[in-house]
């Protein structure tokens, strides 16, 4: 059997002093399936190169800019295999765009844009290209959510019934923007941000999460978005309910002004026969509470999770794994799916990696979160 090559990876944004682009970097390359080789990685051609330099690339593989790297990597022979998009969001669209024209698959970290009309644009553009296009919503990566999702499909809950999400941070609890905080800065800018600040930012992954897990889809939101730090342009706090397609309720709520929490979210899903419970700060352990029977604590890699589970550890149980491992999951799942493109040119990414699909659905929940808040009522998704 031929050896299989390693994917070569160029990111867009990831330069000095940002935050995701080196956990994709690192994430990417752990299964040593991908190779970061190429990028454009800052908005300052100077800091693009210094981030060259950072990541010990060929120094004529640091572009001035996004539409520089795809002109260029087209028409080398050991050409890029796919984009990695980690910039601000306003910028995911057109990044994405100018890829999938070129011919390259897509990674993009989320939101999947700016606005739901671009997500509608994009989701049009990525079907047309028919190339593998990957989003980047850590949380599924992770294995305990992995055994949350096959216990709810497996019926053993029975049916769903309440779903509790919380998001809580406390970074922005003082406004750092005016500062200039590098990461605050865009985030309460609603021409980079788009039109959610926290809601955009973390309430996706909160919404996310609950229909990945539950498979549930959300058919209404009754949403309260607030900015509570004075002066702020974006919302920084927000307390939803949503009503799923099953009938069950969801309540979701997140901020960015929680002091003193760093990444708290918690994901709570009640069916008729018991609950299942999860936190990402303790992201080896799950909580099974069943109506009948004593509670259960699962632990990651233990021979009697579900395939689904163990299929996405890397290490013997009590070594614990977290927000990296899980970032290399979606990795590995997606440099899979772009093997097997590049063999038979049919895209299909498996259910278990959040798409495009996701990414409208995620645009969608921000619109209509906005919506529902102007008008201090329920609005249909
Ligand atoms: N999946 C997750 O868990 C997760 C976590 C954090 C951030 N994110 C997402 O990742 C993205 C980046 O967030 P961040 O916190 O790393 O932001 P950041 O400000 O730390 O980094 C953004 C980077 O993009 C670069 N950039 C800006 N304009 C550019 C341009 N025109 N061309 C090339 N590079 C450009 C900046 O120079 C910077 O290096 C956001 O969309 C955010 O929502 C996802």
């Amino acid at each position: 059997m031929a050896v299989q090559r390693k994917l070569r990876m160029g990111m867009v944004g990831g330069g000095p002093g940002a935050f995701i682009g080196p956990v994709h970097r690192i994430a990417a390359e752990l299964d040593g399936k991908i190779e970061l080789v190429a990028g454009a990685f800052s908005q300052s051609p100077e800091r693009s190169r210094a981030a060259g330099e950072m990541y010990k690339l060929d120094p004529a593989r640091a572009y001035a800019d996004y539409k520089a790297m795809i002109e260029a990597e087209k028409k080398r022979s050991d050409a890029i295999d796919f984009v990695a998009i980690v910039t601000p969001n306003h910028l995911h669209m057109p990044v994405a765009v100018a890829a999938l024209e070129a011919g390259f698959p897509v990674m993009s970290d989320k939101p999947a844009t700016a606005t739901y009309a671009e997500a509608v644009d994009l989701e049009k553009a990525v079907a047309k290209s028919g190339l593998p296009y990957g989003l980047t919503h850590t949380y599924a990566g992770y294995s305990m959510v992995r055994e949350m999702r096959h216990m709810v499909a497996s019926g053993k809950l029975g049916k769903v019934r309440k779903i509790a999400v919380e998001y809580l941070q406390g970074w922005l609890s003082n406004p750092i923007e005016t500062s200039g905080q590098k990461q605050a800065s865009w985030r309460s800018d609603p021409a980079q941000s788009g039109a959610g600040g926290c809601i955009g930012d973390i309430g996706t992954h909160a919404f996310h999460l609950t229909e990945y897990v539950t498979g549930l889809k959300v058919v209404g939101v009754n949403a309260s978005l607030l900015s509570v730090v004075p002066g702020r342009k974006l919302d920084d706090d927000c307390t939803a309910l949503l009503r799923m397609d099953n009938g069950a309720q969801s309540v979701l709520m997140t901020s960015q002004i929680a002091a003193g929490e760093r990444n708290d979210m918690r994901l709570r899903v009640y069916g008729e026969k018991g609950s299942l419970e999860w936190h990402q700060e303790d992201p080896n352990r799950l909580s099974v509470k069943w109506l009948d029977g004593p509670e259960e604590i699962r632990h990651a890699a233990a021979g009697y999770l579900s395939d689904d589970a163990r299929a996405v550890t890397r290490l013997p149980g009590g070594h614990p794994e977290g927000y990296l491992e899980a970032f290399a999951v979606l990795y590995r799942e997606f440099s899979d799916a772009l093997i097997a493109w590049q063999d038979s040119h049919t895209a299909s990414l498996p259910s278990t990696l959040p798409s495009i699909e996701a990414g409208v659905r995620g645009m969608r929940f921000i619109d209509r979160a906005v919506e529902s808040s102007k008008k201090q009522s329920w609005v249909e998704f």
